[in-house]
């Protein structure tokens, strides 16, 4: 209170709200009049009728209360053209959320300009959920819409055969997105048709076998800071999140074999690489996704501000390390092996081993036999920028969700953990015997791998974009239209997989496999356009496996979460991580 007065608060009353409208109308003409112009002020009052007149009555005489109320803003005619628009966004907003109805392609209600898009982002059982209740009141294909727009949504693996393997010229391209998200602009997921080839072709020698086998020793090493902490934590007599204990080794392998970048975060208080890689993925429905969804038009104006859908400061972070490793690289003071120095020399460097050829996927022939007839031969500094941020945080989230998620079905099967631990004594007793060859010779942990990528596959949804009109069983997906792959509906499907939410890794025994449908285990995606890191991800995380079953004994504990909650956006992760106890092993 001020000089012990009191101040005068007038009541909100009708009365008093349209006394002040009033007056704003008379200042916003005034300043119309100022600012835009007597010409075009009385172009306003002759398309408006009584515009002028309407605004003077206005000023001057302010309504009394109950005096019947009347509109004081604006005129008949604007009144007519704000109801126009109106019906014109409402027959509109019909218009396109029953586009998919038109096609015949069935899918249930959508809201009124939000079209499926709670589901999509704020769904009780996540997106998961949402899948299995389409798919069993729909069949194996359904439309939705996110805003205004339709995207088609299916688990029937012959679609997906013919969308990513005999059909993939047709659907060579996830959809564009609408905002830069810089520095992410070049990455290989967003990249489309000749260029994303030419990329692709020169990035995948990266991952080949050899350069596995060399990266190998420099992921172990990571590994040490991890079994020393997860000792500390059993002598202090702590459960442990290992999401967490995963997610400190990971920053460690990927940073160390994408950038050579000596990182040491899990020992490290307050670590800024582990900071802001969890900021990244703690996601939250902000204005950029906003626009991108609602207001797809205005992606330029957000563009020219550079708004990204993360944090500004987040994004700046992870720049200027990728400036400072390519710069000290290009200047010849360092040189390593890891992504980083493979993607620079990748202009002049054999592809391939011989060894790398005999084992190559089909894919990988695929791209040997595009890099004979390509011309880009190398990267432009925005493109390395932009693979090597996406191999960072592409390996992050996945991987140590996947070894959290294998961790946990083993401490609640301790029958298959016995088995496994049984073949890791055998195989890889001690430290220094966790090699590349060591682990592509255990079977079973393959086996425990694949099943756990089964049960929780960390990547739920796969997608690509329709590049001509397709027909499918009487279905026309039209050019332009979003086709997502649901992974997790083909993982849990009972006619796919028997008993779909058991963990058993003998599904994965060579002759199982053999029977098997080829879309029938998608974690990574399937066909040309499958996860290029597969075969890294696997590495880092059986090595991860090894390494703590070498030394501990996983077991539940009283804070385990039996069945753990999923989270309810994005990659699939737990909502509140994976409480374990480890046992050290004598
Ligand atoms: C368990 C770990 C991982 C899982 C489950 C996973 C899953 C996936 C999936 C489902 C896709 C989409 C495939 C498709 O559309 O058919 C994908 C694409 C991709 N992944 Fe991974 N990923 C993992 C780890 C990694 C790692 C470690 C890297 C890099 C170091 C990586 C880099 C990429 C890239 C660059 C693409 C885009 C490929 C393209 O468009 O050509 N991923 N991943």
């Amino acid at each position: 209170m001020h000089n012990g007065v009191k101040p005068h608060w007038p009541a909100l009353t009708k009365g008093y709200i349209i006394s002040e409208l009033t007056t704003i109308g008379a200042s916003t003409r005034t300043v119309l009049q100022t600012y835009v112009g007597q010409l075009q002020y009385l172009d306003l009052h002759y398309t408006t009728g009584n515009y002028y007149n309407d605004m003077d009555a206005a000023d001057s005489a302010t309504p009394a209360v109950g005096e019947g109320w009347q509109p004081p803003l604006f005129s008949t005619s604007s009144w007519l053209l704000i109801i126009t628009a109106c019906v014109l966004l409402f027959v509109y907003d019909y218009w396109s959320h029953h586009y998919l109805a038109r096609l015949g392609i069935p899918g249930g209600s959508s809201k009124p300009f939000i079209g499926n898009t709670l589901d999509f982002f704020f769904n009780k059982e996540g997106i998961q959920g949402y899948h299995e209740k389409c798919f069993a009141r729909y069949g194996k294909l359904f439309g939705s819409y996110l805003g205004w727009r339709p995207g088609v949504v299916t688990a029937d693996v012959d679609l997906v055969r013919l969308v990513c393997i005999k059909d993939f010229a047709s659907f060579t391209n996830r959809r564009r997105q609408p905002i830069d998200n810089k520095p992410f602009h070049k990455a290989l997921p967003d990249l489309r048709d000749d260029h994303w080839k030419d990329v692709r072709g020169i990035l995948s020698p990266t991952f080949s076998g050899s350069k596995m086998k060399l990266m190998a020793p420099l992921i172990n090493d990571c590994l040490d800071p991890m079994i020393r902490k997860v000792a500390k934590h059993h002598e202090e007599g702590k459960s442990l999140q290992m999401k967490d204990i995963y997610g400190g080794y990971l920053i460690d392998a990927i940073g160390n074999c994408a950038f050579g970048l000596t990182l040491n975060s899990q020992e490290t208080e307050n670590d800024p690489f582990l900071f802001n890689t969890k900021d990244i993925f703690n996601f939250k429905f902000n204005f950029t996704i906003f626009v991108i969804v609602f207001l797809p038009f205005l992606a330029p104006v957000l563009n020219y501000f550079g708004a990204t859908t993360f944090r500004r400061s987040t994004m700046n972070f992870f720049e200027n390390i990728m400036d400072q490793a390519v710069e000290l690289r290009r200047s010849g003071a360092e040189r390593r092996l890891d992504f980083l120095q493979l993607m620079l020399d990748a202009h002049e460097k054999s592809y391939l081993t011989a060894e790398d050829k005999e084992q190559a996927t089909e894919e990988e022939k695929l791209e040997e036999e595009h890099r004979k007839h390509m011309s880009k031969k190398s990267l432009t500094m925005d493109e390395l920028k932009s693979q090597g941020l996406v191999f960072f945080l592409a390996g992050y989230d996945t991987s140590s969700t996947t070894l959290g998620f294998a961790s946990y079905l083993l401490a609640t099967n301790p029958e298959v953990q016995d088995k496994l631990v049984n073949e890791i004594d055998t195989l890889a007793p001690g430290r220094d015997d966790v090699t590349y060859e060591n682990i592509t010779k255990m079977t079973y942990l393959d086996q425990v791998i694949c099943e756990t990528l089964r049960v929780y596959p960390p990547a739920i949804v796969a997608a690509r974009e329709a590049s001509r009109d397709y027909q499918y069983q009487g279905y026309t997906i039209p050019e332009g239209m979003e086709i997502f792959i649901s992974v997790w509906q083909i993982h849990h499907d009972p006619e796919l997989w028997e008993d779909p939410d058991k963990f058993d890794p003998d599904r994965f025994t060579p002759e199982q496999r053999e029977n098997r449908h080829p879309c029938a285990w998608i974690p990574f995606g399937v066909g040309p356009r499958n996860c290029i890191g597969m075969r890294f991800a696997l590495l880092q995380t059986k090595m991860g496996l090894v390494r703590m079953l070498q030394n501990f004994r996983l077991e539940t504990c009283a804070e385990t979460e039996i069945p753990p909650v999923l989270g309810k956006f994005g990659f699939l992760t737990p909502a509140n991580g994976f409480k374990l106890s480890a046992v050290p092993r004598s």
